[in-house]
């Protein structure tokens, strides 16, 4: 194929959607698969923030809206960071995007200059290394270490910066595929060394909110929850740039609709490329996600969360039996990300085979980076407990029947 711009080469496809082909013509052929490769759960979106968008739409709420959302969703969000995490931000800091990867765009086409460096973990989502080489910017992937999360360290920042071409930091809190939380002292560390550098930090908190504190019990209330739920970085100081999304807490995946919020000297800028870019964010998804701070919708969403806990729970305990090791328990998200070397040196192999054989769809590590990539593969909970048991069972009896082949 020619015409086509070098840089679209280097962009590699996302694996976990060829698995989910693979899966999807499988079970046109009346396979049962059981989808623990998805990143997204079963859940519909709550009923309060779909009724609120079909209202909008019935009133005729169809047209564009300002470039950087709804003044009142915008307000909406500042209110939330001050009601759950006690942080004020002003509401003009805030963008409405088309889900976090929006914002992700937004904010590379407004930071990074050709050549930059944007430094990231590995293994991490890996759409934020192929957005920077859009802006002709790179990601360096730095490898991690289990002792720390999978995340990336302030030493490491260090180590790794490269004056005049490193721009920024970019992590996720928690994790896709790790489920990894930061704790905040050691952010607070990165955020400072960061600084130091002369460089950017920026956070994706898109799995905020869904995160599985032992301490945090069904009968919290609110004010009880705050106190335990992990705080949001943009309380280390109004530099650092916060990206987050309706998609996952909020289960509104297919809606398109996230938001990020950055130093209010950034709007300007930012303001003009997504008019540019985008014109606007979809108008009956900002309505329906007005709906999504009411307590009614809160009240959903918390019970999603502990019903993804159990999940987690059940997988956390039977994994280990069928053989995968899980070096980092994970706080948060839907994803455990499990070390399977007792097994095959070859999780891409695995994973086509196990699909194969069994409908068991996971995604091998390749999809999150190099390192060790071919050794790991992530599990994603995002469906019933009952399939997930299922489907171990379908993984144990496979594991068994290919002990007896040799
Ligand atoms: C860490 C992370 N960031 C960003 C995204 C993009 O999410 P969306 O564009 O749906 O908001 C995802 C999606 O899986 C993700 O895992």
């Amino acid at each position: 194929m020619t015409g086509f711009a070098s840089r679209t080469e280097e962009i590699a496809p996302f694996q976990v959607m060829a698995i989910l082909q693979q899966a999807q013509a499988l079970a046109s052929k009346g396979v049962d698969v059981i989808h623990l490769e998805v990143g997204e759960p079963d859940f519909t979106t709550p009923e309060p923030i779909t009724l609120a968008a079909i209202a909008a739409l019935k009133a005729g709420k169809t047209h564009y809206t300002p470039a950087l959302g709804l003044p009142e969703l915008r307000q909406k969000i500042a209110d939330f960071y001050q009601s759950r995490y006690g942080v004020t931000i002003s509401a003009e800091r805030i963008a409405i995007t088309p889900g976090a990867s929006g914002a992700l765009l937004l904010l590379m086409a407004a930071r990074l200059e050709a050549g930059d460096e944007l430094l990231m973990a590995d293994p991490g989502y890996p759409c934020n290394r192929h957005f920077a080489r859009v802006f002709e910017a790179h990601g360096r992937l730095i490898p991690t270490a289990a002792e720390s999360g999978f995340q990336l360290t302030s030493a490491q920042i260090k180590q790794h910066w490269h004056p005049g071409a490193s721009k920024a930091v970019l992590m996720a809190s928690p994790a896709n595929p790790t489920g990894a939380m930061i704790p905040y002292p050691q952010l607070e560390q990165i955020a400072e060394q960061t600084r130091q550098l002369g460089g950017e930090l920026w956070v994706d908190e898109i799995y905020h909110g869904l995160t599985y504190h032992d301490a945090v019990a069904a009968t919290d209330d609110e004010s009880n929850l705050a106190s335990k739920r992990p705080q949001t970085a943009l309380a280390l100081g109004d530099d650092v740039v916060v990206i987050n999304s309706f998609s996952k807490y909020f289960g509104m995946t297919g809606w398109r609709l996230g938001w990020m919020v950055v130093p209010e000297h950034y709007i300007p800028v930012i303001e003009r490329l997504a008019q540019n870019l985008f014109l606007a964010p979809s108008t009956p998804a900002q309505y329906g996600a007005i709906a999504a701070f009411s307590e009614d919708s809160l009240a959903i969403m918390e019970d999603r969360r502990l019903e993804l806990q159990q999940r987690r729970d059940y997988l956390l305990a039977e994994l280990p039996k069928l053989g995968f090791k899980i070096p980092v328990i994970p706080d948060g998200a839907f994803y455990i990300y499990a070390d399977a070397r007792a097994l095959t040196q070859d999780t891409q192999g695995f994973c086509e085979q196990l699909l194969q054989d069994t409908g068991v769809a996971l995604t091998p590590g390749f999809d999150f980076g190099e390192q060790n990539a071919n050794l790991y593969i992530r599990f994603a909970y995002t469906t019933h407990i009952e399939r997930l048991q299922q489907a171990v069972l379908r993984i144990k009896t496979w594991l068994e029947n290919k002990t007896g082949e040799k």
